[in-house]
Order: C-alpha cells, then structure tokens, then sequence
C-alpha cells in the first residue's frame, strides 16, 4: 500500500516481534503501518530460521526413521530414498504459505505493509527506500524497532562464510546435496538441529564446541549430557573444550584448524581423522569437511537505521537500550525481539510486541522473563523453562529435585519412543517449581504446561495432584511432579 500516515504506530521490521505488534496496534484502534525490507513477512524466523529449520527436522526424522526404525515396528519398506530436492521444496513451500498468511492478515487488520528499507530522518520521521524502486518518508507519533538479528560473523574475520562451503544456518537450511562430511562450529541450538538434519540425511557430523557441553545458554547441564549421549549414539561426533581458529576451502573441502579451549593444542580437525601428526609444540590432526556450518551466535542489528538521527542509544553489544517499557533513550521510540535485551527467541518477540503495543495504548503491558521456554526441536526434543539446577547451586537455594524417566511411561514405551526423562526443580520449603527440563518425545509441547505452572506460581504438588489423561507422555510430567516431594507411583 501507499502510505498515508502519519500514524499512530509504525513498526520497523515484520519479524514475530514486528508483525505481531502491529497486528495487536492494529486490533486495538491504532493507525498502524509495518516496514519490512527483505521482500517477505516473517523476519528470520519465518524464512530462514524457526519455521524452515523445523520443516527439514521434521522430514529428516520421517526419512530417518522410514529406513532404520519401521521394519521393528512391523512394517517392512523397500525402496526407501532421499529425494533431496523436494525435501528442499516442501521446506519452501511451508515458507511461503506461512509468509503470505501474514499479508493476509495484515489485510484483515488493516495494516499498511510498506515494502522497503527504513532510516530515521527525525525522531518521529523514517525515510524508506522502497523495494520497488524510490523513497518515501512516513511520519508516526510511536515507532517500534524491530529489525532482528542477524549471523554473528567469526571473531576476527577468521572465517568467511560463502553460503556454499562454508555456510551460516541460511546456507545450511539450503545445500543442495548431502555432505559427505560435516563440521559445525557451535554445539548451540542451531549447530545441533541443523547437524541433526544434515546427519539424517546421511552426513558424518562432527560438532566442535568451545565450552565443555552442548546446548548453549540456559540448558541444564545434565540434560545437556544426556541429551549429548542420545546424539552420539545417533551418529554425531562431538569435540568439546575446543576452540576453531580457522577454516579454508582448498580444493573443495574445508579444513578446520582448532586448539584446545585451554589454548594449549593446536590441531587441524580433518574428516579423515587420521590423527596426530606431533608438529611440536602443537598437535595437529588432518581432517577435513565437504561443509563447514558456523553457528557460534547471532547478534542484533541495527545496520542502516541511522540511529543517531533519532536519539536511540546502542549498549556496548550493539543491542538498543530500553527501560521496563521498552521505550529507548527516545521514549516514543520502542523496542522489541532480537535487536534488544535477552534470549533470541521468536516467542520472546512475540510477547514483546504485544506488551510494548500495550505500554503504548493502555501504559501497561506484561513480559514475565521467569516463564520463557526454550525449545531444541531435535529428536527426542529438548525443552526447559525457569531455573536449571546450576543457576539454584550458584545462587544458593535449596531445592528439590523430582525426576521421571520416559522409559517408565507406559505411552512412550509403546510408540517405542522412550529416551530421555522430565525433571522438576522446586524450592525445598515450599515447594513452587522454580525449573522444569524435559529431554525426551514431545518435549516442546509438554513444557508449556511447565510454563504455565510458573506463570500461575504453581507448587510440583499442585501438578502431581492434577489428573492427566492416560496412556499419554504428559503422564511422565505429572509422575516427576510426584518424585519432587514425594514418590512415583510408576518408578
Ligand atoms: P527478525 O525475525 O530477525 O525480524 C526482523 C526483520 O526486520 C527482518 O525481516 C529484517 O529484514 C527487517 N529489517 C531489519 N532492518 C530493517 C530496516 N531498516 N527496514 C525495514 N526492515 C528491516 N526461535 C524460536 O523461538 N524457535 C525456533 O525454533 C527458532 N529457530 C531458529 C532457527 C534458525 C536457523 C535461526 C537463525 C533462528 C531461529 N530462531 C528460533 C530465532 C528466531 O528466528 C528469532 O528469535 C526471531 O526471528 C526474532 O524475531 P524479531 O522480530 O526480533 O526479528
Ligand atoms: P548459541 O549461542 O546458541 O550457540 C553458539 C555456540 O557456539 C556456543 O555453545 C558457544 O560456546 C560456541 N562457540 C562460540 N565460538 C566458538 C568457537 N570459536 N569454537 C567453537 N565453539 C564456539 O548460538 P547459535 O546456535 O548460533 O544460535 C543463535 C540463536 O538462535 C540461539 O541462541 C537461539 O536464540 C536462536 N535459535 C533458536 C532455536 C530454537 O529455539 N529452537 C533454533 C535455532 C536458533
């Protein structure tokens, strides 16, 4: 649409945390337009993060356990082959769809969906250079920043990533054969999906991380080692307490070259593996990789927003200093999602756009930071929310511990599906759940009810005494509820 401010709210950036605020402006009376420039709505998440990278896990994990895990089932399949390029499709396909809903309902609410790059002239002006060739200028008394994140590049400048060889997850979310072999730099949340999907499909994976576990921030540290044994024993290799140094392609193949985390030992991490050859006073291994995933972080962006123009502060990480409002250092000027404070979440976005429009029309919104779950969509899957047990150590609460394994749980034995366990964290004198952390099948959709037991400030007792459907897995939920003050029954 042409814009026709000036408006009430003008969101920069159509990501969850922009299009969801200017759909929630929208529905509660506000004139409301969205700039986004990458030509689609839906930011990262939509098209090259959350949603495509769960499409190729979801449909690595039918074809993986099509060919290695039906025939004990009883059901007996031949013939079973990768058709890579349509794999590749269907992930685009759900793309598109889910982009175009947007617009869809950008429609419906009547948001002005202005297609193009944006730039504070003013603190109350934005010149956009329009994808469609020219500029415009859109005035609006409340604008939201919501322009993202975007590939952490290798300290250094180290690394360069072509998105062939060397690729960051966008590349990764789109190689058009499988590796041979594969290095992702990170055990993260990205290093460990998209090494899932590519060892799936038939690549040897081999993860180097830097720290001594996987699973980055906020993971429980024994559920990051089970959750590394289960992943192991899928075909991944791991190296932890090493650090990458650098990575070159030559010849077509990539070599990694990495030292010890403690920076004594130097080694070429190779593909071949054919081990150390003593150049003292390094270690060097020859090993090499057909594709190389570097996956070391994100960080947020702010590029060509011209910042300055409106007043609006940046902290020494480049993320845009906001209050408990979300106002920035110009207070009509909000902001939400990746480009401010905390983890890098699409649901954390969400929720801020929605508060941040709240703050602005009502003065009050709400973000409860103790209740955000985090999802890993491997299999089994991993989620968590609130405190881990390392945090309760380090801060010195006293807690209870309630565990119960999936191999107990009557549902999960009978879908042969029953790794992994749920543990409860509560606090000792009274018993509210302070932590929960599930490893194991359907992780991800049980954990919301974990978040909804913190949100309501609910005790592991108030959930063991709550009837779950049986045969189901929430079943195994209920039962570590149980095991926090008590005993399971089935255990
Ligand atoms: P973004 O989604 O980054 O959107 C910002 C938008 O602003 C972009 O579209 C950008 O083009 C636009 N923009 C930037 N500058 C301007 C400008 N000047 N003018 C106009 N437009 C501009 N999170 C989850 O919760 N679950 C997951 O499963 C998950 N999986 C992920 C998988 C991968 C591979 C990656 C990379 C990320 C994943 N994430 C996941 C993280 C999630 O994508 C982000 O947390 C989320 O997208 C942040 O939303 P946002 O609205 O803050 O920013
Ligand atoms: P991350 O911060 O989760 O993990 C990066 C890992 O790389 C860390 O464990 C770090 O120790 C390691 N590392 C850093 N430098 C290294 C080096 N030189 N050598 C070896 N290891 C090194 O970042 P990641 O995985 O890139 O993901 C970015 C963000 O995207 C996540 O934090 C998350 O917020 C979001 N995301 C969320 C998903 C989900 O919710 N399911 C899926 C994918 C991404």
């Amino acid at each position: 649409a042409t814009p026709s401010g000036p408006y009430d709210a003008l969101i920069i950036g159509g990501g969850p945390g922009g299009y969801v605020a200017a759909i929630k402006a929208a529905q509660l009376g506000l004139k409301t337009a969205c700039v986004e420039k990458r030509g689609a709505l839906g930011g990262t998440c939509l098209n090259v993060g959350c949603i495509p990278s769960k499409a190729m896990l979801n449909n690595s994990h039918l074809y993986h356990q099509t060919k290695h895990d039906l025939q004990r089932r009883g059901i007996d399949v031949s013939g079973v082959s990768l058709n890579l390029s349509q794999m590749l499709k269907a992930k685009d396909q759900s793309v598109t769809s889910l982009t175009k809903g947007i617009e869809m309902l950008f429609k419906q609410n009547k948001v002005d969906y202005i297609k193009g790059a944006a730039s504070f002239v003013s603190p109350n002006r934005v010149a956009v250079k329009l994808l469609d060739g020219g500029e415009t200028e859109v005035e609006a008394t409340n604008i939201i920043i919501a322009t993202g994140s975007e590939v952490a590049p290798f300290p250094g400048g180290a690394i360069e990533i072509d998105e062939k060889r060397i690729v960051s997850s966008t590349g990764a979310l789109d190689l058009q054969e499988v590796p041979g072999k594969m290095v992702v730099i990170g055990g993260g949340i990205i290093g460990l999906e998209m090494g899932s999907v590519w060892s799936r499909l038939g690549a040897e994976v081999t993860v180097v991380e830097f720290l001594g576990g996987i699973g980055g921030a906020g993971i429980d540290e024994e559920v990051a080692k089970q959750f590394q044994k289960l992943l192991a024993k899928q075909g991944l290799k791991f190296k932890l307490n090493t650090k990458v140094l650098s990575a070159e392609t030559q010849d077509g193949k990539v070599s990694v070259k990495t030292q010890s985390a403690k920076g004594d030992n130097e080694e070429t991490v190779s593909a071949n593996g054919s081990g150390c050859d003593h150049q003292m006073p390094y270690c060097s291994f020859k090993l090499e990789a057909d594709v190389v995933l570097v996956s070391v972080g994100r960080r947020p962006y702010t590029e060509g927003l011209n910042l300055e123009a409106a007043g609006v502060q940046l902290d020494n990480k480049g993320r845009v200093v906001i209050d408990d409002q979300f106002a920035t250092s110009a207070k009509h000027i909000r902001c939400i999602g990746d480009v401010t404070f905390g983890p890098m979440l699409a649901h954390k976005a969400e929720e801020e756009g929605i508060a941040a429009i709240e703050h602005i029309k009502h003065g009050h919104g709400h973000v409860n930071y103790n209740a955000i779950p985090s999802v890993v969509y491997t299999h089994p899957e991993v989620a968590w929310v609130g405190k881990t047990e390392q945090d309760l150590k380090a801060a010195g609460v006293k807690y209870n511990i309630g565990k119960f394994p999936f191999a107990a749980n009557s549902r999960a034995k009978t879908n042969l599906d029953s790794e992994g366990f749920v543990k409860f964290l509560s606090e000792k004198e009274t018993d509210r759940i302070l932590g929960v952390h599930i490893i194991g099948p359907n992780a991800g959709e049980m954990i919301s009810e974990a978040v909804l037991a913190i949100e309501y400030g609910a005790s592991s007792e108030d959930i063991a005494r709550t009837t779950h459907a049986h045969p189901t897995l929430s079943e195994a939920f209920k039962e570590a509820a149980m095991a926090t003050y008590s005993k399971p029954i089935h255990f």
